[in-house]
């Protein structure tokens, strides 16, 4: 089944503009460490790739859903988009100067969560990247509005993601998970009144 067939239209216009300056943030980070061959797992529609592939790289986007890949292939055809498991890729190792991972892990169990984040270590090659940007616990109790908006969001994307998503946030959103997989490290950058952020590692 296809979760995500309901929401693949209204995608783009309804959650992109929110998302637009934190991919930005992520293109930033690409250009400034030279990575050119990226790949985007979990893509959605391909906001991501698709300004990747606008700014002069190699973005490929890997996602489950094929009406969000419609949408992907449909709005940016110079990037490429597969159709597979982020939790099992299907890339040798050390192929790509960066990983991606936006707005994915919070929805997942966490194993597989945790198995798309290896996934994302495995195909990138020594002194790659990793970004990695998500829901996280702000230090402000300023941001309740943010954090009421984003809560009926993931309510309204169903039980079982928004579960996931309540579990993930019970457990310290990415900071803790990031530290449990073993790549801890503070937001460089933080959006959305601090309940997004998003994380820069490093490989040698
Ligand atoms: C909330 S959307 C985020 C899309 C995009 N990264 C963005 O920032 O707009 C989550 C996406 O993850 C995809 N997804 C979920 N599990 C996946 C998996 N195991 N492998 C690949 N894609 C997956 C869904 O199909 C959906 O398109």
């Amino acid at each position: 089944m296809d979760e995500y067939a309901r929401f693949a239209a209204l995608y783009d216009p309804i959650i992109g503009p929110f998302l637009r300056p934190i991919h930005k943030g992520m293109l930033s980070a690409l250009s400034a460490h030279h990575c050119h061959k990226v790949v985007d797992l979990c893509c959605g529609t391909g906001l991501m790739a698709g300004m990747a592939s606008d700014a002069g790289l190699t973005p490929v986007g890997v996602d489950v859903s094929p009406a969000m890949l419609s949408v992907a292939r449909q709005k940016h055809p110079h990037a490429t988009f597969i159709d597979g498991d982020a939790s099992n890729l299907f890339f040798s190792d050390n192929e790509f100067d960066a990983a991606t991972i936006s707005f994915a892990l919070h929805e997942k169990p966490m194993d597989v969560a945790r198995a798309i984040l290896a996934e994302a270590v495995r195909v990138i090659r020594p002194g790659g990247l990793i970004l990695v940007a998500d829901y996280r616990l702000p230090t402000s109790r300023q941001s309740r509005l943010a954090g009421w908006a984003i809560s009926t969001v993931e309510r309204i994307a169903g039980k079982e993601h928004y579960d996931h998503f309540s579990r993930y946030m019970n457990n310290g959103g990415t900071e803790t998970f990031l530290a449990q997989s073993g790549l801890p490290g503070q937001p460089v950058k933080t959006f959305m009144s601090g309940w997004v952020g998003l994380f820069i590692n490093a490989f040698q």
